[in-house]
């Protein structure tokens, strides 16, 4: 049935691990290309967009070793083959393989990524930024082939901020002959861990997490064991979940730090959050107030990736709430899913108008993507009575088990298969 079928109405108690990012953990996958020999890569997500990475790498003729939550992956036999268009096709995050095999092997021809249907995600910045380094690329209908006889350092200014354009451009320069210059750089954690990642290979990078980035071309990286970061979009969706719910849960590794505006706009709906050594504990005790204007943004703005979330639950808050989608325009595909829950949402283009109400009904919805999927499973958490999320598999593409983790918290959910 490739289902979630949720029991709602219960308050929430109870703690739960924040699982390893998915948004780091991919550019770093693809920058273990980079080096030449074995890296290991520790608390690495269960999800099926690693499985889609670990494929391509796979095709590429890289060795992976996995136990647990540790991949081992040595790349001394890569060569550029046919990567399976399947993976590529699913996953925006393959065009990140572009930079690190270019800088490898000089030579790719690949589809055009895939990925969330959540806009019309070009990737045009990308193939820009490479052109400046020395790559040649020949665009057909449904792909492109890209070559180079060496990639050289460049200064690109960006035209707009994008996290996966910084992600390959500095993926292409670590190894390019002379110095790169990334102004108007995207400085979400993911870059920083990164750019961590590459430094302990012995990459020379400055200005990771500031607006502009300068890297030192370098001849060679070099081994590498590295542990990925918590997942802050993953601790985001378990803190809406109690703002959906109400009660006291404790998100163990939840990255405060990076999480300011979401525990901002969550402490405005009155939930009561507080930093402890080794996590975020939420407690939700009274109705959730409404966010007269909730606004995404880049970074350290409020995540576009949790703007689904946060509307669930103030789908349930007490006035009006007004939130505007600034980076992605496909991003209120769950509203006409809350409708049949019983929500009041008015949707303009790029603005969504909700009116609280006080409970949702339980209802069969659809996912349509990864984030607003999760969405529906906190809107069934909350709702009365028995509600099923079908297409679970979207969000398998970033939450290692979201009905386990719940559960943890005391909502009755299981899978359906
Ligand atoms: C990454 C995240 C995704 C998050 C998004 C914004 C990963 C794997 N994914 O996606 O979860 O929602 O950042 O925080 O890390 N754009 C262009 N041309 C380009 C590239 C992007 O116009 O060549 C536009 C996009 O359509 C979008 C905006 O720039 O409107 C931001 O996109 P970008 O930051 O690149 O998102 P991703 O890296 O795809």
């Amino acid at each position: 049935m490739d289902a979630i079928q949720i029991y709602g109405g219960n308050c929430l108690k109870g703690e739960v691990k924040i699982q390893g990012s998915k948004n780091a953990v991919l550019p770093v996958l693809a920058a273990a290309l980079l080096i030449n020999g074995t890296c290991e890569i520790e608390n690495c997500p269960i999800i099926s967009d690693v499985h889609h990475m670990l494929r391509l790498l796979e095709s590429l003729c890289c060795v992976i070793t996995k136990k647990n939550h540790t991949l081992k992956i040595n790349t001394q036999n890569l060569s550029c083959c046919d990567m399976p268009s399947d993976s590529v096709g699913v996953m925006r995050s393959s065009i990140m393989l572009l930079g690190a095999l270019l800088a490898r092997v000089g030579s790719v021809s690949m589809q055009y990524p895939g990925g969330c249907v959540i806009g019309e995600r070009p990737i045009d910045l990308h193939l820009q930024a490479l052109r400046k380094m020395g790559v040649v690329i020949e665009e057909r209908d449904d792909g492109f082939l890209a070559q180079t006889n060496g990639l050289v350092g460049a200064i690109h200014k960006l035209p707009r901020v994008s996290v996966g354009a910084t992600e390959n451009i500095i993926l292409a320069a670590v190894l390019a002959k002379g110095d790169t210059i990334i102004e108007n750089a995207a400085k979400e954690p993911e870059i920083c861990a990164l750019c961590d990642f590459l430094s302990m290979a012995g990459a020379e990078i400055e200005g990771a997490g500031t607006d502009r980035i300068l890297i030192h071309g370098v001849e060679k990286l070099h081994e590498v064991s590295y542990k990925v970061p918590a997942d802050r979009i993953v601790a985001g969706t378990y803190l809406c979940a109690c703002l959906c719910c109400g009660g006291e849960i404790f998100l163990n590794e939840a990255p405060y730090e990076q999480m300011e505006a979401v525990i901002d706009a969550a402490s405005h709906m009155g939930a009561d959050i507080e930093k402890s050594t080794d996590g975020i504990k939420v407690a939700c005790l009274e109705r959730r107030k409404a966010l007269p204007e909730l606004c995404t943004e880049i970074y350290p703005g409020f995540p576009t990736d949790l703007q689904s979330a946060f509307l669930t639950a103030l789908t349930l808050a007490e006035g009006k709430s007004v939130i505007k989608e600034e980076i992605f325009e496909n991003r209120f595909r769950i509203v006409p899913e809350l409708r049949k829950m019983g929500a009041i949402i008015s949707c303009d283009g790029h603005t969504a108008v909700v009116e609280g109400q006080k409970k949702l009904n339980g209802a069969i919805l659809d996912a349509n993507e990864l984030r607003g999927g999760a969405a529906l499973v906190l809107a069934g958490s909350a709702a009365d009575g028995k509600t099923i999320v079908y297409n679970r598999h979207f969000i398998e593409r970033g939450y290692e088990d979201i009905c386990s983790d719940l559960r943890k918290l005391g909502v009755r959910c299981e899978v359906v298969d």
